[in-house]
């Protein structure tokens, strides 16, 4: 039954005649619980707070499957704003971006070139970079964008996900570009041809991700709310006397709150990433799908709490 929803969710994430309707009407449905906000003034204002807490953050203004170049380069212009505001307002956070948004799906010399635009601008302004990974069928050009940047540019990361079976030879052949990678558990639908499909499977994948980035010396974002990867983390980390500044949690704003300042007592590096934008609908059918339980809040939003 728990798949099942899963799988609906994920299947609506990808409606497309939904994400329009989506964008119109504004934040609906309980979806403020996971997004900061509709605009960049809202997500400044979110991570202040999570800052003053001790937290610091990667902004993500929410879009992805764009497939015309006058709306890539809207994307690409909302992330030099963001840039610039994360100067401005010298908040400490870095920026997540997904290379659908900046013109993958349309060719690759348009996404090249908003990307440079971009990359200018962080090293600019200072602020670093990462490229989320979308589904399967983007993986390979985004492994191939992220390299070409990476050469360019120092301040960028990406990100591997555990369900993939292609995903420890890519960790291990990235190595060579000593990276910032950011280990995820993977958020799309994926088949049994290119991802685990037992979630034991998955975990098992997460660990030794974490285990070959972090021993072959390089810096790790631990990205789960799951406490029994944490959990191995830190074993994994006192075991080997991996310092502190070599690695760091990250989870989603709104979700597991608690655990998240607890991580941060307990001396960790816990960042949050905080989505904002009027695209929030593929980001949130993707949350609803992690935890079905989550459909309450759905319900609490249509019935008006
Ligand atoms: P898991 O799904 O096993 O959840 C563990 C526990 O966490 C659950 O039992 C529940 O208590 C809680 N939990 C998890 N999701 C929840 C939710 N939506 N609502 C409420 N509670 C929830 N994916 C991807 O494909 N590409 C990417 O670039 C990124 N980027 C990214 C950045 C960051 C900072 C995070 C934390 C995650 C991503 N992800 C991602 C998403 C990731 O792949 C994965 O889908 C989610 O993190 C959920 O998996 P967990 O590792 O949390 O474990």
């Amino acid at each position: 039954m728990e798949q099942a929803m899963r799988d609906f969710f994920l299947f609506l994430a990808k409606n497309k005649t939904m994400t329009k309707l989506a964008k119109r009407y504004g934040l609906k449905f309980g979806a403020s619980r996971f997004v900061a906000g509709a605009s960049l003034d809202s997500s400044i204002s979110a991570i202040k707070k999570l800052n003053e807490k001790g937290m610091p953050v990667t902004i993500d203004h929410l879009g992805e499957f764009v497939d015309n170049e006058l709306e890539a380069k809207e994307m690409t212009e909302h992330c030099i704003d963001a840039i610039k505001a994360i100067s401005k307002e010298n908040v400490n956070s870095q920026l997540s971006l997904k290379l659908t948004s900046m013109g993958l799906d349309i060719s690759d010399d348009l996404v090249m070139a908003n990307m440079r635009k971009i990359m200018e601008a962080a090293e600019k302004y200072n602020v670093f970079v990462t490229i989320d990974m979308e589904d399967y069928s983007r993986c390979e050009k985004t492994l191939e964008i992220f390299k070409r940047l990476k050469r360019e540019f120092d301040n960028i990361s990406t990100v591997i996900q555990a369900y993939l079976y292609r995903s420890l030879d890519d960790v291990k052949n990235l190595n060579e570009y000593h990276p910032n990678l950011r280990l995820v558990k993977g958020a799309y639908k994926e088949s049994q041809e290119v991802a685990f499909p037992e979630k034991s499977d998955v975990d098992e994948n997460y660990k030794k991700l974490i285990e070959t980035h972090l021993l072959n010396g390089n810096y790790t974002a631990i990205a789960t709310h799951d406490d029994e990867i944490i959990n191995y983390t830190k074993d994994l980390v006192k075991k080997h006397s991996i310092p502190y500044d070599q690695f760091e949690f990250q989870m989603l704003f709104g979700i597991k709150v608690e655990r998240q300042e607890q991580l941060m007592q307990e001396g960790y590096k816990m960042r949050i990433y905080v989505p904002y934008g009027n695209d929030w609908y593929g980001y949130f059918m993707r949350r609803l799908a992690e935890r079905p339980a989550n459909v309450m809040f759905v319900v609490k939003g249509v019935f008006g709490k």
